[in-house]
């Protein structure tokens, strides 16, 4: 184990992704590239500009940058060369394995067909297998909008089924509580989607909510979820249940001006799996490694506190035993050989 982090280690580091939206990867060169070829005004005309529009301090500013983005995507290879780009960038992050956020609710919503995106993104999936990468997509509903239309959205899934692991849940969580989405959510399980959902950072009933998660709508993981370590219970409850915690820190230091680096490592050393994520990386400043990095910077990690990091992600992904044992040999022989 090294003594000192580098770059090189953090990179060549196997890891799994777990929390990242593909339309939190539209860096501002595809976005104006997409838009010229599409004929969309976005308001701004140079990289630079796009870039500046991309500033926000809370999960509601950043919301209002981030859907409107998303009309620059309109064909099923924009939605193809977005997800290929992010899978590649994930590749040089060494990124191993990979299960990616899409949000239906704001593609349908501007007249975009269920098919279009999500042959897209499929395509860039079994295109990355290439490179070594076993990409694999999560459906998230929007919080905001009414259950009714998650379950449309669960409904006009159906044969695409093969395609899509599990479901999430993103957008604004203020007055959207786990327990509106109960019924979409007992039905994604019938219909054996695995589940997760945001629980973000600092909101307004957070404790209250991720109970709901938890106990009620019984999720596979939890995305964000970090105030858990508020209250011992369900610090309890997440570890008897080995239960995943998605943690995203450059995201963090945007919504909330703090990485929350001191809580992520409590829950770490309570033997919380913990993962380290990326989020929205061209909103956010940063890829997966960046993240890592970012993290063991400031809060001066050791090597072996960034190996668990990884472990964990793969320990929570919702792959085979067997392809869990695999990667985590994995990660022993890198370390062994750094
Ligand atoms: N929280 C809620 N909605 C989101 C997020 C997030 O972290 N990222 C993209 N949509
Ligand atoms: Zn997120």
């Amino acid at each position: 184990m090294p003594k000192k982090i580098t770059r090189e280690f953090i990179e060549g580091l196997p890891k799994a992704e777990l929390h990242l939206h593909l339309e939190g990867t539209l860096e501002p060169e595809l976005k104006l590239k997409l838009a010229q070829k599409n004929g969309i005004d976005i308001g701004q005309t140079t990289i630079e500009d796009v870039r500046k529009s991309y500033d926000y301090d809370s999960l509601a500013s950043f919301l209002a940058v981030y859907y409107p983005g998303m009309n620059v995507l309109q064909t099923e290879d924009d939605f193809y060369q977005l997800a290929l780009e992010y899978l590649q960038k994930a590749k040089l992050n060494g990124v191993r394995h990979v299960e990616m956020f899409f949000d239906p609710q704001a593609h349908l919503t501007r007249g975009i067909a269920f098919e279009t995106f999500i042959k897209g993104y499929h395509r860039a999936c079994v295109d990355a297998a290439a490179f070594n990468v076993d990409a694999h997509l999560i459906m998230c509903f929007l919080r905001d909008m009414p259950a009714k239309s998650a379950n449309e959205v669960l409904e006009m899934a159906k044969p695409y089924r093969d395609m899509i692991l599990g479901v999430g849940l993103d957008s604004d969580e203020h007055h959207n509580p786990p327990l509106k989405f109960a019924r979409p959510y007992s039905d994604a399980a019938d219909q054996g989607y695995y589940t997760t959902m945001h629980a973000d950072i600092d909101q307004v009933d957070s404790i209250e909510h991720i109970k709901q998660a938890l106990e009620i709508i019984e999720v596979d993981r939890l995305d964000h979820g970090t105030n858990i370590v508020e209250n011992q219970d369900l610090v309890d409850w997440v570890n008897q249940k080995q239960l995943g915690l998605t943690s995203c820190p450059l995201s963090n230091g945007f919504v909330t001006n703090d990485m929350k680096g001191k809580e992520i490592v409590e829950l770490m050393e309570q033997g919380v799996k913990v993962s380290i994520n990326s989020d929205d990386p061209a909103y956010f400043g940063g890829y997966i490694a960046d993240n890592y990095e970012a993290l063991a910077e400031k809060y001066d990690l050791t090597a072996e506190q960034l190996v668990t990091f990884a472990k964990n992600s793969f320990e929570t992904s919702w792959i085979s035993d067997f392809q869990k044992e695999t990667y985590l040999k994995e990660i022993d022989e890198f370390v062994e050989k750094f």
